[in-house]
């Protein structure tokens, strides 16, 4: 069956209220979903155990945003579980959402495009070294540089989805040699694609590595310095996706033995970091701050696939973008 437009979806008939749970929406989220989904009464919590027993019983989603929610077993009318981001590990712990539950993502153009745009951006200033133009500036020097095109060059993206695919051809456009890896091996015109079979093959003299993998057992310490020795010596790293991705403990031992020559991180496995962290003071190192999609989650950008999804539920449909628990994304 085809999933029905909003039009069709306002025409059918549902019940006058959908209750949901807000967990940790800001304000403007709210509003902007209300806009197309009038019906939404909200409830706010982390923890559904904290709820009135009768609210309990008339909550049919919980919308989840940058938090891990508690006791969703607890909601018996619970239909679908509404991550707000690209990414969903947090939802896939062990008894954090209760298996016969769906639980959905957000994945739209928006966060593809902001995605592209970060990583050419930070591929281009790694690797004109942008920050050697920033030091001859300090002492007045009027510096020349050599420096082959890019197509010399090779980046390898790790991932090849809806965002990774755009941050490929992106950089594909800009004259790098591109490589992309996913768990079974695609055909991409511009892009050499690997399956994870040949993970040695694709890391093999890149010079910069992209990570945009999901967080699953799979992934989780894929960056670590048995990868990184693959690569070129001087290569550059790039994580945007989850800071678990990476074994942080080997990635100041790879800068300091030149085989990384720096690193651009976007992400990291505790947000934010301590003061006292010592990426913040790596020279070497760029953290960005989780900000690399930001502007994907605008409410605007995201209110219409949620407002669709609760309509979808409240009428007993599944949900779009719904995550595959299997596969981890
Ligand atoms: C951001 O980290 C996301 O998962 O969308």
């Amino acid at each position: 069956m085809t999933t029905p437009g909003h039009k069709e979806l306002l025409e059918m008939n549902s019940a006058a209220r959908i209750d949901i749970l807000s967990c940790n929406l800001p304000l403007a989220y709210i509003s902007a979903i209300r806009a197309r989904c009038p019906e939404i009464i909200v409830h706010r919590g982390l923890d559904a155990a904290r709820l009135e027993k009768e609210i309990r019983g008339t909550i049919i989603a919980a919308l989840v945003w940058g938090v891990t929610p508690k006791n969703l077993d607890l909601l018996p009318a619970l239909t679908m579980v509404q991550g707000l981001g690209a990414g969903v590990d947090h939802l896939l712990e062990p008894d954090v959402v209760p298996p016969s539950v769906p639980i959905a993502r957000v994945s739209n153009e928006f966060q593809a495009i902001g995605m592209a745009e970060y990583v050419v951006l930070h591929v281009l200033r790694q690797d004109r070294n942008l920050e050697a133009i920033y030091e001859r500036r300090q002492s007045r020097q009027w510096g020349q540089g050599y420096l082959d095109h890019a197509g010399a060059r090779t980046v390898g993206v790790m991932g090849l989805g809806n965002i990774a695919h755009r941050a490929c051809n992106a950089l594909s456009a800009v004259g790098f040699e591109v490589r992309g890896l996913s768990q079974t091996a695609r055909e991409i015109e511009g892009i050499t694609c690997f399956g994870t079979g040949r993970l040695d093959e694709f890391l093999d003299g890149c010079h910069h590595l992209v990570c945009l993998l999901p967080l699953t057992r799979a992934t989780k310490g894929i960056l670590n310095s048995r990868t990184f020795n693959r690569l070129a010596n001087g290569s550059f790293l790039i994580n945007a996706a989850r800071g678990s991705h990476l074994v942080e403990a080997d990635l100041i031992p790879a800068l300091d033995s030149g085989r990384l020559g720096g690193a651009t991180l976007d992400v990291l496995t505790n947000e934010p970091p301590r003061h006292d962290h010592p990426f913040w003071s790596d020279p070497r190192i760029l953290l960005t701050g989780h900000s690399a999609i930001a502007s994907a989650l605008r409410p605007e950008n995201i209110a219409p696939l949620i407002a669709e999804n609760l309509y979808l539920v409240a009428r007993g449909l599944q949900p779009r973008n719904l995550v595959d628990r299997q596969r981890g994304y």
